[in-house]
């Protein structure tokens, strides 16, 4: 079976799906690889670096998507909502797709990949199991994010974040509040930390409270409880309005009292909540900054715009998107890890055709021979059941 590397084609994007590293276990395995020339060039791998494993480097990207009996890609058409469709053309029936798709997006984007007649599997949607930790690229690249966020608040601040004892006098170390702590949440608070500041974080989950304390952060606590705070997949549940409304009074004091604040709460499938007002920002000093990590599902802080930096009352909030792409020598290290993990246990035993029997499998196939074939997926766009 070959595995096919195209460049990624969304606009900025430096990642690649598979890094060099991972090539051998794959050879061993019975795969080979080609790879589109260039196509880990901006994530800091070299044409060289692929041959060197053992790769085919291929000039053409028709050639790449000719040649391979599996595409690996970051973005597919679906979460490459701007240049994904000039792929479409290049896929032929019953050749396997990996990658981010979007898969609750767009039916429009769905239904194209469906009529592609690819086998297409949505990475984003890996079962949150045991078995399955190693293939879990949304956890590598909300690491990478949070980690990011961080740095682009210190870079923005006007105050450094350790405590400094200097003949010039005493540095007071920089405030930072993170509001949600998941994968990315954590990995901010860890962060921050390592840069000296002091941290405390919050969460709905009351589950979140001891890792939080794990990574030395102050968890806050409010005098309010989340009905049924988390589904069994240990995702938060969507509340009503009136809740995160509380929630942002209760916080407000919290975010006053703070240099930088990172939004890291999200809900799958879902408008993130808002739980950082257009007034609440008014009661920061200016000069601070929040990273709103939520923004591409409308952010947590009212006045984030998608893919913008703005000041408002003197405070720089951050919204841009996509930010793993901005650590793409690791993103794309780990991203290459988990799907190699995702092949071998797709194709295992050398075998040729995939297994499609098991929960991995089913849990992350949306197409299949011209059907969308995810039951989820089929009643989140109202489609009859198969
Ligand atoms: N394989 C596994 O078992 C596995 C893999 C990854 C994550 N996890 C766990 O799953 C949990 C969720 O992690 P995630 O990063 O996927 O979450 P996520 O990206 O879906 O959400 C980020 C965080 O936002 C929080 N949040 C949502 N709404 C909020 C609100 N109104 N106020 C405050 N916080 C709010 C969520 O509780 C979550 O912690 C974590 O406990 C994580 O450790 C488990």
């Amino acid at each position: 079976m070959v595995i096919g590397v195209p460049r990624e084609i969304f606009p900025g994007e430096r990642r690649v799906a598979l890094a060099p590293s991972v090539i051998p276990a794959l050879m061993k395995a019975g795969f080979s690889v080609v790879v589109e020339a260039g196509a880990g060039a901006a994530a800091g791998y070299t044409d060289a670096d692929y041959a060197a494993k053992g790769a085919q480097l291929l000039a053409q990207r028709a050639e790449v998507f000719q040649q391979a009996g599996v595409i690996v890609q970051v973005l597919c058409h679906g979460s490459n909502d701007r240049t994904g469709q000039a792929d479409l053309p290049l896929f032929r029936p019953g050749q396997i797709l990996v990658g981010f798709l979007r898969p609750l997006g767009s039916l429009e984007t769905v239904d194209q990949l469906r009529a592609t007649g690819v086998t297409a599997f949505s990475i984003e949607l890996m079962p949150r199991i045991t078995r399955a930790q190693s293939m879990d690229a949304l956890s590598s690249m909300s690491t990478i994010a949070g980690y990011k966020s961080v740095l682009l608040a210190a870079d923005r601040l006007p105050r450094m974040f350790p405590m400094l004892t200097t003949a010039a006098g005493t540095i007071t170390p920089a405030r930072v509040f993170v509001i949600g702590a998941g994968v990315a949440g954590l990995q901010a608070i860890a962060t921050a930390r390592r840069l000296g500041a002091v941290v405390s974080a919050y969460d709905l989950r009351a589950a979140a409270k001891e890792q939080v304390v794990s990574v030395g952060g102050r968890f806050v606590e409010l005098p309010i409880e989340a009905a049924d705070a988390q589904d069994t997949r240990g995702y938060a549940k969507a509340q009503e309005e009136s809740f995160y409304r509380r929630q942002a009074e209760l916080l407000a004091s919290v975010v006053a009292a703070s240099d930088v604040v990172i939004g890291a709460a999200v809900v799958p499938g879902k408008k993130s909540p808002v739980l950082v007002t257009r007034e609440m920002l008014r009661g920061m000093a200016p000069g601070s900054v929040i990273v709103d990590l939520a923004a591409e599902r409308g952010g947590n802080c009212e006045a984030t715009r998608p893919e913008e930096i703005v000041v408002e009352h003197g405070v720089t909030v951050i919204g841009q998107i996509n930010l793993a792409s901005e650590v793409p020598y690791h993103a794309s290290q780990m991203y290459a890890k988990n799907i190699s993990a995702f092949l071998l246990h797709l194709f295992r035993d050398g075998q040729e055709r995939p297994n499609l029997d098991d929960e991995i499998a089913r849990e992350t196939l949306i197409t299949r021979a011209g059907e969308i074939v995810h039951p989820r997926v089929r009643e989140f766009f109202s489609l009859t059941k198969l």
